[in-house]
């Protein structure tokens, strides 16, 4: 039987234009399995979350965002660690999703947590803190395998441009394969 398609949303919880975040993002597009359909959301352009403009209807980049997450059948956060934490665009962006408190995109949503840093520890704070997040918003938060990319300036190619390390790719590559099962378990 064929594999069934799957709708992949990825959220990366860097801005910047040279992200490590950003290339271990691209990794796992490279690395995909054929029958994914893995789209970025853009969160650079959703405001502060604010009640009161809430209060008067979501912002256009709101609605792509919660319209995004509900179409998936997965998320997938690739994200940095800013001050042993999530950075605030990340956050920023999940508080958004997850109103309405009651019929939140994010409930029984499968998400998975992936991240890189210079650092020896590799965002296990910031990944930390975001599956807290999403763990009170009743998202299904795959346990393991994790990315946790440390010290990912000596993982890149010669020109800097991609992460070339085998051993992360081998462990992107698990962790696809890990996800499409977590995503098949709440079909
Ligand atoms: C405000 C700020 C705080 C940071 N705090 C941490 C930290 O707590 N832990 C860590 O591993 N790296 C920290 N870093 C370093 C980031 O991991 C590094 O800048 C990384 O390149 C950011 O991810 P990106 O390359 O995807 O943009 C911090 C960087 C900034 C700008």
């Amino acid at each position: 039987m064929a594999d069934r398609n799957l709708k992949i949303a990825m959220i990366c919880g860097s801005l910047r234009k040279q992200s490590y975040n950003r290339k271990l993002m691209e990794v796992m597009i490279e690395k995909k399995p054929n029958h994914w359909q893995m789209k970025e959301i853009e969160i650079d352009t959703i405001p502060f979350f604010n009640q009161d403009v809430e209060a008067e209807g979501d912002p256009e980049s709101v609605q792509q965002l919660k319209e995004a997450i509900d179409e998936a059948d997965g998320v997938i956060v690739v994200s940095p660690e800013y001050n042993s934490g999530s950075p605030a665009v990340l956050k920023n962006a999940l508080d958004w999703a997850s109103r309405p408190a009651k019929g939140t995109v994010l409930k029984h949503k499968p998400f998975a947590l992936a991240g890189a840093s210079p650092g020896g520890a590799g965002t296990v704070q910031s990944q930390g803190q975001t599956r807290q997040t999403l763990l009170t918003l009743d998202a299904y938060i795959m346990p393991g395998p994790k990315i946790m990319v440390g010290s990912v300036h000596n993982k890149l190619s010669e020109d800097q441009s991609e992460i070339a390390d085998e051993a992360t790719i081998k462990r992107v590559e698990k962790f696809l394969g890990a996800f499409e099962e977590w995503m098949l378990h709440f079909k």
